[in-house]
Order: C-alpha cells, then sequence, then structure tokens
C-alpha cells in the first residue's frame, strides 16, 4: 500500500491473514474433537469479515437480542441465543432468529419455555469455579447471577431442555487447568450431562496461542463428548481473533512532565476500554530502544494512559503507531466519550492491500444521542 492511500489515523486494522491463521487452528480442533465452534459476538462482531470466519466456524453465540439477530443476518450457520435475562417484548423476536436457547436460570425456563417450544432449549450451569484472576469478570465470584449451581434443582427440568451451557474459563491459556477444571464439572453435574443432548463448554479457552497443546486438548474434549454422549461446542470470543489487529494511531503531541508523554488521535477509555477497566497496558512496540515514552490518549481523563513503551527514537507529532492485539473487545465496546473521533474500520487482504470498510463522523455522533 502506498503511503498516501492509508486512511486517515485513527483507525483498527484487521489483518485477514492473522485471521486465518485462529481460524485454522478452529478448524483443526473442529475437525479432531468433533466439537463445534461458535463466534463469540460479544468480543468481535465486525461482519465485514464474517465471509472469512464463516468458512472455519459453525456459526455464532450471543449475549443479547441485537447480537442472535446480528449472528442469523449477518454470519449464518448455528446461531445460539443467550441472555442473562430476556424480557417479554424480546423473547418471539430472540427465538426467531435461533436453532438453540439458552437460559440463565430455571426461571426464565419456566417463563419462556412455551415461547421456545420450537428450538432447542438449554440452560446456563455455574459450577462455582473459573480461571479468572478479575472479580469483575469471575463467573463464578460471589453471589455470581451466572446460571444455576444446584444440580438438584435441575434435574426435576430436564424434560424441558436437552442441554447445557457452562462458560468459566477466561483468558485460560493452561491446559492443565482447563483439564482439571473439566474434571470438577463432571464431578459436580454428571448426572445432568449424562441427560444432556449437547453441552457448550463456552469461551475463555486460550487455545490458538502460541505453544498450546492441541492435541490434548482435543482428546480431553473429544472424551467429554464420548463420556456423556454430548455434541460440545466451543464459544471463542478472544481465541478467534487473537492478534489479528491493530489500532493504527498518530502523535498529536508531545509533552516533558519528569516523564516524556505523547498524546495520540486515539482514547484508551473510547476505543480500548477492557485495557481501562482490567487495569492493563496495550501493546505498542517490541519492548527494545532507548527512548522510554508514556503514550496517553486524547480524551480529558487524567488516567487515559496505553502504557509505557520504548522506541528507537524520541516520538515527535506525526509519528505512527500500531497499538497491538486490538481486536477482542475493542470495536464492540467503543464508544463517543469526548466526542472523540471514533476509529475507522480497515481490512488488509492476504495480498497486503488496504481496504477501508467504515468511517464514523459527526453523524453518527449526533445520531447516538437526542
Ligand atoms: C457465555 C460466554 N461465552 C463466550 C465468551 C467469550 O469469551 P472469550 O472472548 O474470553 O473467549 C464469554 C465471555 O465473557 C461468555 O460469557
Amino acid at each position: 500500500m502506498s503511503k498516501a492511500l492509508e486512511p486517515r489515523t485513527p483507525y483498527y486494522l484487521i489483518d485477514k491473514a492473522r485471521l486465518l491463521r485462529n481460524m485454522e487452528k478452529i478448524a483443526f480442533v473442529r475437525e479432531k474433537s468433533g466439537a463445534r465452534a461458535l463466534l463469540a459476538l460479544k468480543c468481535f462482531a465486525t461482519w465485514s469479515v464474517f465471509d472469512l470466519m464463516r468458512e472455519h466456524m459453525d456459526g455464532t453465540t450471543s449475549s443479547s437480542l441485537n447480537e442472535v439477530r446480528l449472528g442469523r443476518q449477518r454470519f449464518g450457520g448455528e446461531t445460539h441465543a443467550y441472555s442473562v435475562a430476556w424480557a417479554d417484548h424480546e423473547i418471539d423476536e430472540a427465538v426467531s432468529y435461533a436453532d438453540k436457547i439458552i437460559f440463565n436460570t430455571i426461571g426464565q425456563l419456566e417463563r419462556f419455555a412455551g415461547n421456545a417450544q420450537g428450538i432447542a432449549r438449554g440452560l446456563r450451569l455455574n459450577p462455582g469455579v473459573s480461571s479468572s484472576t478479575f472479580d469483575l469478570a469471575d463467573p463464578a465470584r460471589p453471589f455470581s447471577r451466572l446460571g444455576e449451581w444446584d444440580a438438584a434443582q435441575v434435574l426435576p427440568v430436564m424434560d424441558r431442555i436437552s442441554g447445557f451451557m457452562i462458560h468459566n474459563n477466561c483468558e485460560n491459556a493452561d491446559f492443565g487447568l482447563f483439564d482439571r477444571m473439566l474434571t470438577r464439572i463432571e464431578e459436580k453435574f454428571g448426572e445432568l450431562l449424562k441427560r444432556a443432548e449437547w453441552v457448550s463448554l463456552g469461551g475463555g479457552i486460550h487455545f490458538t496461542g502460541e505453544g498450546y497443546p492441541l492435541e490434548a486438548f482435543c482428546a480431553r474434549l473429544k472424551r467429554f463428548s464420548e463420556s456423556y454422549g454430548v455434541q460440545v461446542y466451543l464459544e471463542p470470543g478472544e481465541a478467534a481473533i487473537t492478534q489479528s489487529a491493530t489500532l493504527e494511531v498518530t502523535v498529536l503531541d508531545t509533552l516533558y512532565n519528569g516523564k516524556h508523554l505523547a498524546m495520540v488521535d486515539s482514547s484508551i477509555e473510547a476505543h480500548m476500554l477492557d485495557l481501562l477497566i482490567y487495569r492493563q497496558d496495550a501493546q505498542i512496540g517490541d519492548g527494545t530502544g532507548d527512548h522510554e515514552v508514556m503514550i496517553c490518549g486524547k480524551s480529558c481523563l487524567a488516567g487515559d494512559v496505553f502504557g509505557e513503551f520504548r522506541f528507537p527514537h524520541p516520538l515527535k507529532p506525526g509519528d505512527r503507531l500500531s497499538v497491538l492485539n486490538a481486536a477482542g473487545y475493542t470495536m464492540v465496546k467503543k464508544n463517543w466519550f469526548n466526542g472523540v473521533a471514533m476509529p475507522s474500520i480497515a481490512i488488509r487482504e492476504p495480498d497486503g492491500s488496504i481496504r477501508l470498510v467504515r468511517e464514523f463522523g459527526y453523524a453518527d455522533y449526533e445520531s447516538s444521542l437526542s
């Protein structure tokens, strides 16, 4: 791509060749383990690359009426509908898009099973163990509302459901931990699993990461599936898109304040919100170079900081930076805080050409309010 054709920053840049690497690992797991893979739209819903993704995945799973609709209309394939709580006015429309609906509680199942007669129904189970290190994101946190805990209460409603969803892995790159937690699930819910036709093991398993023992993972999934006679589903979000996009930004200004600071034309709060929520640094550069610079966003939030990074030279206005690993929980969470220009979305095709697929302007900002 020639410099003159580069989209104006800020923009998210999705790299299809990198996305394909994750897709090939997912396809391998489907093939070897028999599990089906559904993209978790809560993590990534940029439908311009669904043409590539649907060749390697079975469909989508969702967390709201809007997501289940997007999954049905933009991705296709098998479409799972889940919500922490469906409203009366949502349920019929949600059912109209879904192949399966998963209720979060027995209460919701009892309320809406009649509306979902025509499709498969399931229930979310909460095994009380997770791999989360953040209370905020821990499905097994004390008093968690995410799913039913007590097998004795679930047994009597088995006539109304055919399967379960259990999401208890969070950013889990440790196969041993996945294996041990699955064993706990088998011990706790074995009687229920024997009566089920399908079980979704949720997302949060980082099996597309470098060095993950894919063969052992597939063997474990297969063993689980055969032990209970169930179709296994996985709901990868981050694992599907990890390392496949960057956020492209430009330095607008610099300041020395005891440290070297550089302000860029983006905002962590508006464009990479999860990093702020979970108090994590972004990834910029390769960690080498003699010049340490704090990269800051342009919103008014004092703590709008991407982190401190090393560069081979001092930064100056006009310098271009790439924030790495910017696909998951970014585009789905971007917001108009401060009215900061919302990053466009561009795709790098496998031949290296860059295609701008979405720009946002004042009209989008204005129409997001009234
Ligand atoms: C029910 C469910 N499925 C799938 C996912 C996707 O998780 P991840 O993006 O970590 O793979 C989540 C994330 O919160 C979830 O709650």
